[in-house]
């Protein structure tokens, strides 16, 4: 039962009502038997109200806060410290109330790198990443930690080229994306396909059945990039799966235990 010692944790976005988030975290909470110490909910939050928000976080001394699209970097500025990963990345997705200091994280890359280590070693693996924005900062910075072989595909070719050189890897425009045929591994981290199944970033045919194909844009439906690359025979990663191991290592954060996998993804549609 929610009493007055229940610890309140939530979500933030706009828009917000298609979160996973609460979910989740809550079937984590039920799972453990500690549904009455947490409770977790979402709010939709105006990025123009954000400073606001933070200040009604330690009015009310919220105890945890997931960030979506599109706080992740405008929230960083009113926190008290920022973890290195998380600059280093340039987001936060995750902030913790230590006692009254709000502390930024980034559990993103973890979820990206989570299901990924599951299916294979990456260390040397040739790994493309389509997208230069947030998602593809996390997601080279999970390849990299891992020693993977780096290619940035991107529509600007100006921001693949930053982030590839400071990762070590390769940089190219979308008009060369018939070189991902190379590519072991690939991860779409652009937000296209999150607008239902009609558009994808990577023509069918330079999928193969020897790709592992790893799409972070979820939604109802299965992008229209994954269900292509099973008709090419190719090994295929969910974005719920990101949501997935992201949510659980916030849950760690939140309320030190160990996020119970199974229940969790049972709650996933
Ligand atoms: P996020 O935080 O979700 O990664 P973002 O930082 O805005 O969001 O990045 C969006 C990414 O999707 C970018 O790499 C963007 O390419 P540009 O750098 O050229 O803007 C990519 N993207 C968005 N819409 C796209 C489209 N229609 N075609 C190709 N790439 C697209």
């Amino acid at each position: 039962m929610i009493t007055a010692k229940t610890k309140i944790c939530m979500v933030i976005g706009d828009p917000i009502e298609h979160s996973l988030s609460p979910q989740l975290h809550n079937a984590g909470y039920k799972a453990l038997h500690i549904e009455n110490q947490f409770v977790y909910v979402a709010c939709r939050v105006d990025v123009k109200n954000i400073k606001n928000f933070i200040k009604g976080v330690r009015a009310m001394n919220i105890h945890a806060i997931s960030c979506t699209v599109p706080h992740k970097i405008a929230v960083m500025q009113h926190l008290d410290e920022i973890d290195m990963v998380a600059k280093k990345i340039g987001a936060v997705n995750t902030i913790v109330n230590e006692n009254g200091k709000l502390k930024g994280y980034n559990t993103d890359w973890i979820g990206i790198l989570a299901p990924l280590d599951k299916l294979t070693t990456l260390e040397g693996k040739k790994i493309a990443v389509i997208g230069a924005g947030g998602a593809a900062r996390a997601a080279t910075y999970a390849i990299a930690r891992m020693g993977a072989d780096i290619s940035i595909y991107n529509r600007t070719f100006k921001t693949a080229k930053a982030l590839a050189e400071e990762y070590g890897g390769k940089a190219f425009s979308l008009d060369e994306i018939e070189k991902i045929k190379n590519a072991e591994i690939i991860i779409n981290a652009t937000s296209v396909g999150m607008e239902g199944k009609s558009k994808t970033p990577l023509p069918k045919e330079y999928i193969t059945k020897n790709h592992i194909v790893f799409d972070i844009v979820y939604g109802k439906d299965e992008t229209r990039l994954l269900q292509e690359a099973q008709v090419q025979g190719a090994t295929i990663i969910k974005g719920t799966d990101m949501l997935l191991y992201q949510a659980m290592a916030q849950f760690k954060m939140f309320t030190g235990h160990d996020a119970p996998e199974e229940p969790m993804r049972e709650a996933l549609p």
